[in-house]
């Protein structure tokens, strides 16, 4: 495909909410995929900025503070902090991380809203709205819960139920109610502007379906998938107190809707990065923007931000998208509320200076076609038998040698073998083999092809050995390793984008000034004579210590969780002394108790009722009790239950037990010795 020359690239990351850390799942989602792109066109000399910030308007973060009894403000400024050293920790080299209440931002979106509003871009439209008369304000949609329609939990949020998985609008709510006073919304008009998306579907069609059929295929095909549907018009605006105002009269307690915003802050970013020449970074074709997010933003920032550019007229359109997919921990999906996540500044203090192998494990796994998953268990894999046994060990026998035969002072290059010529071709093709991979964001790969060759050099070193070669053959040592560092400073120039705190501690051991991407390939990078530093380990093994505490933490974080569902059981709903009467409990004596054949779940209890005839029950408690437990015991149970058959039993009754937050049961015994047949009441 004919690649356009660009002058320059503006890379953006998506901005993170500021109500939460940030953890693996968005680092590896976005933002150490972002940063190797950026990384590896810096080290190519090219015109480069990466933007990012807070996101700090919005819902979820008005809810966070009411939650904290504090104000949003408290809340971003908290968060902001947090998110921005935990990205500075693990390298993720920005040229800006701003927030998107900073003036800037404000006086940019407001400027964007207010000429899309005068050119008559956006429609103004009155709709019904649930509104709080306890509170006096409009309900945002997450505001407002009540019963689902699909599945009946009665605690579904008013965009969403999170049981059943249900997108859906507040009307559609049995019995709503508003999260902030309790009561019964009623609804109310209100006036919102819009964007009409559906004007643009042609176009974008023809942008998307027609002229990047080179994205990635899950951003294509979320993309077409989109766009075969009628796409409506969308409101830009909210009826809330938190965010940019509408700058626009006669509207009042409404604010720019927080995905019209945030995009946008992308822009107010490089500007306050760059006062007097952010322009050219947005405006000028001959720039290339990209953005790298996560894939529940496709539809944000290929369609909504697109129109939104599109509308304004201004603006350059992103050439490329990529959007990657889940990652999950440990099986289950990474959830914030459920603290299911390994967060960057716990990371940190557990696992300190270790970043990069972070960073390796991220990348190596990948979420860039399908969801992918994170354990421990394969982490320090990684980390003992590709960091610390091929790239490590090669450079530091490389080094080591180097510093005992020559003290340090690379050595010169004698005549080549045919096993050096072949290392050293098969390094040949490294800046293209990357460089490829790189071009097309096949980070995965990249960094694969970048691990593949330090297993030549590891194994070339294995090959060769110098430390018996030594014994006979001071020459021939020499070349070695004089390949061997050859080798070692174009692993360092080539996973620098990856992982940059190993390649910038490399090559002060290197003694090296600076990298160049273009260096890559050449094999006379150290000159003969030329001073190395003191060899350090690059890596370390992890052990088994280690991962296990990592381990029991996440499986802590089950355990407490399982505690909290439990304790978050609501009590059903009141019924009357008449309902309760129809229940005829009755103690019951357990004669005999067997298992059923072929159903590993059940037992079946043979009942002394007081009538004079026995009961048959079966119950499905075989996981918890051994039957002969079980007989001899008194026990409560539901008389005047319709029989049912269980596995051809006919089952008259039902043994009352208790179910514990862990699913365990425990039937429910009598205190004293009572007869029978008595009544519970
Ligand atoms: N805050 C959003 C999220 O975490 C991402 C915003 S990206 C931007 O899903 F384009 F809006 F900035
Ligand atoms: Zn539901």
């Amino acid at each position: 495909m004919e690649q356009k020359n660009y002058k320059r690239t503006t890379v953006t990351a998506a901005l993170p909410y500021a109500n939460g850390g940030v953890h693996i799942g968005h680092l590896a989602g976005v933002y150490v995929p972002a940063d190797i792109y950026v990384r590896y066109l810096r080290l190519k000399k090219q015109d480069v900025k990466f933007i990012c910030g807070s996101d700090e308007h919005g819902v979820p973060i008005t809810i966070r503070a009411k939650k904290e009894g504090c104000t949003p403000q408290d809340v971003v400024d908290r968060y902001h902090k947090m998110i921005k050293d935990s990205f500075h920790d693990f390298g993720i080299s920005f040229d800006i991380y701003s927030r998107t209440t900073s003036e800037t931002q404000t006086k940019v979106a407001s400027d964007f809203f207010r000429k899309l509003y005068d050119e008559g871009k956006l429609i103004e439209k009155t709709s019904k709205q649930y509104y709080d008369e306890e509170a006096h304000q409009f309900l945002a949609d997450r505001y407002i819960m009540g019963e689902c329609p699909h599945c009946h939990n009665l605690k579904a949020y008013g965009d969403q139920c999170e049981k059943c998985g249900s997108d859906l609008s507040p009307l559609e709510l049995i019995n709503p109610h508003s999260t902030i006073s309790g009561s019964e919304p009623v609804l109310k008009e209100t006036k919102n502007w819009y964007l009409p998306l559906n004007e643009y579907q042609d176009w974008l069609k023809k942008w998307i379906l027609d002229g990047h059929k080179e994205w990635r295929p899950n951003v294509y095909g979320q993309c077409k998938s989109w766009l075969d549907m009628n796409l409506q018009p969308r409101a830009m605006t909210r009826d809330l107190d938190w965010g940019i105002p509408v700058p626009v009269d006669g509207a009042d307690g409404k604010v720019l809707y927080v995905w019209f915003d945030a995009p946008i802050g992308y822009i107010s970013n490089t500007k306050e990065l760059m006062p007097n020449d952010w322009e050219k970074w947005w405006k000028d074709p001959e720039t290339r923007l990209v953005h790298f997010i996560g894939k529940d933003n496709i539809v944000f920032h290929c369609i909504v931000f697109p129109v939104m550019l599109k509308a304004h007229g201004d603006y350059i359109l992103p050439d490329n998208v990529p959007a990657n997919e889940f990652l999950n921990l440990e099986g289950d999906k990474i959830s914030t509320s459920r603290n299911w996540a390994v967060w960057l500044h716990e990371y940190l203090v557990d696992l300190p200076n270790k970043q990069d192998v972070l960073r390796y494990v991220l990348t190596a796994n990948a979420p860039e076609t399908k969801d992918n998953d994170f354990t421990w268990k394969d982490f320090q894999a990684r980390n003992n038998n590709e960091l610390v046994a091929v790239y490590g060990n090669f450079v530091n026998r490389a080094l080591q040698l180097t510093k005992k035969y020559f003290n340090g002072i690379v050595p010169e290059c004698g005549e080549l073998l045919d096993i050096d010529k072949q290392a050293l071709d098969e390094f040949k093709d490294v800046k293209k083999n990357v460089e490829n991979l790189l071009n097309i964001f096949k980070f995965r790969d990249a960094q694969k092809e970048a691990m593949n060759l330090a297993r030549i050099g590891n194994k070339y070193i294995t090959d060769c050995e110098p430390w018996h070669v030594a014994k006979t053959d001071m020459e021939r040592v020499k070349t070695i390793l004089y390949i061997s560092l050859q080798l070692v400073a174009n692993l360092a120039i080539a996973f620098e984008p990856f992982l940059p705190f190993s390649s910038d501690k490399l090559r002060k051991m290197l003694n090296m000034e600076s990298f160049d991407w273009n260096q890559l390939g050449n094999t006379d990078l150290l000159k003969a004579g030329h001073q190395l530093a003191e060899p350090e380990l690059l890596f370390e093994k992890i052990e088994d210590e280690v991962i296990e505490k990592q381990v029991q933490k996440l499986l802590d974080t089950k355990k407490a969780n399982e505690e909290a569902s439990y304790k978050a059981k609501e009590i059903k709903k009141t019924i009357t002394f008449d309902d309760f009467e129809k229940l005829d409990i009755r103690v019951g004596h357990i004669k005999n108790c067997e298992k059923v054949k072929k159903a590993d779940k059940l037992l079946k209890f043979t009942i002394d009722d007081g009538s004079g005839k026995d009961r048959t029950i079966v119950s499905g408690i075989a996981k918890f009790y051994n039957p002969e437990e079980l007989i001899g015991k008194d026990v409560c149970f539901i008389a005047n239950l319709a029989p049912r058959t269980l596995k051809g039993i006919e089952s008259q009754g039902m043994i009352l037990s208790a179910e514990n937050f862990d699913g365990n049961l425990s039937v429910t015994t009598i205190d004293k010795v009572v007869k029978p047949g008595s009544e519970v009441k």
